[in-house]
């Protein structure tokens, strides 16, 4: 389908925010979902293959954002793209985040870029009455933040290194309903060993380099633990969202 581009503006030095019209995509993404972009001809390494970016926010009616860090030469050209472009977009893609209908405390715990899938998501646990607390592990890029649609209505709170992560995320989870993470391997790896600790259910967005984005190519393997042993799944098709307890972080392929 084609999703239009509205307007992008700078967040950070190499993060953009896209605001995109695409009423038929709008109307369908769930939080955790993602979107594979078409890039134009000769707009990047391997141009041909299409870009995966999670659904950052959406209005559930035509409007959809996408939060994108420039890394390599596809999402470099992006920040070229002008308003009115049309994109050609294949999605919205992958499972999605789940969360019990009655309302509680979650934590959202995203490292960097990994705000990304936990924004859209913070705005429909807040509509069905949840308390949506963020821990953000920025690194560097703590305006990051200046991207969230609703800051205000957030409880945050930011650890400043690595080792300051787990010592607010261990007080975060005193009064915790549910977890929801997205970032580097290391941090989801220390959220899924904190909540399991605590027993409280935790939902991880994983990342993996793709190709088809639609679970043909098989280039997205995760190693997976189910009752019966060690498996592999597609984190496009499966995931990228899977419970804490399935991802085996040191069996990986
Ligand atoms: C489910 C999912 C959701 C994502 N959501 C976001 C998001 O919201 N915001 C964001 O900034 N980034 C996100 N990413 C990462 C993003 O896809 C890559 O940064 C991007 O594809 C890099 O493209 P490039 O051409 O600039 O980089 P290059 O390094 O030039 O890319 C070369 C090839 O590698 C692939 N690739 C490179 N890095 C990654 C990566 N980390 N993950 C998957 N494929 C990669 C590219 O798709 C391309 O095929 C997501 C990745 C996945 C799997
Ligand atoms: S990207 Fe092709 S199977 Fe997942």
């Amino acid at each position: 389908m084609i999703a239009r581009l509205i307007q992008s503006r700078r967040i950070t030095a190499r993060d953009t925010l896209y605001e995109f019209d695409c009423p038929e995509l709008a109307r369908k993404a769930a939080p955790g979902q993602f979107v594979e972009l078409a890039l134009g001809e000769g707009e990047g390494e391997g141009s041909f293959l299409r870009r995966p970016i999670s659904i950052f926010d959406c209005d559930g009616e035509r409007r959809f954002f996408l939060l994108v860090r420039t890394v390599g030469r596809g999402t470099q050209a992006m920040t070229g793209w002008k308003p009115g472009r049309e994109v050609d977009v294949l999605g919205p893609l992958g499972n999605g985040f789940s969360w019990p209908e009655s309302a509680g405390v979650c934590v959202l715990v995203g490292g960097g870029i990994g705000l990304a899938p936990l924004t859209y998501l913070a705005r429909r646990l807040l509509e069905t009455g949840w308390t949506v607390r963020l821990l953000f592990s920025p690194r560097r890029e703590d305006e990051l933040l200046d991207a969230l649609p609703q800051r205000e209505k957030l409880e945050i709170r930011c650890a400043e290194n690595r080792t300051q992560l787990p010592v607010i995320l261990e007080e975060m989870l005193a009064q915790a309903d549910c977890v929801f993470a997205c970032g580097p391997e290391g941090m989801l790896e220390t959220v899924a060993v904190k909540t399991m600790q605590r027993d409280i259910p935790c939902q991880l967005s994983m990342e993996r380099h793709m190709a088809c984005g639609i679970g043909i190519c098989l280039g997205c393997a995760i190693a997976v633990r189910t009752p019966e042993g060690l498996t592999y799944q597609k984190v496009c098709k499966d995931g990228p969202v899977f419970r804490a307890e399935e991802v085996s972080f040191h069996e990986q392929p």
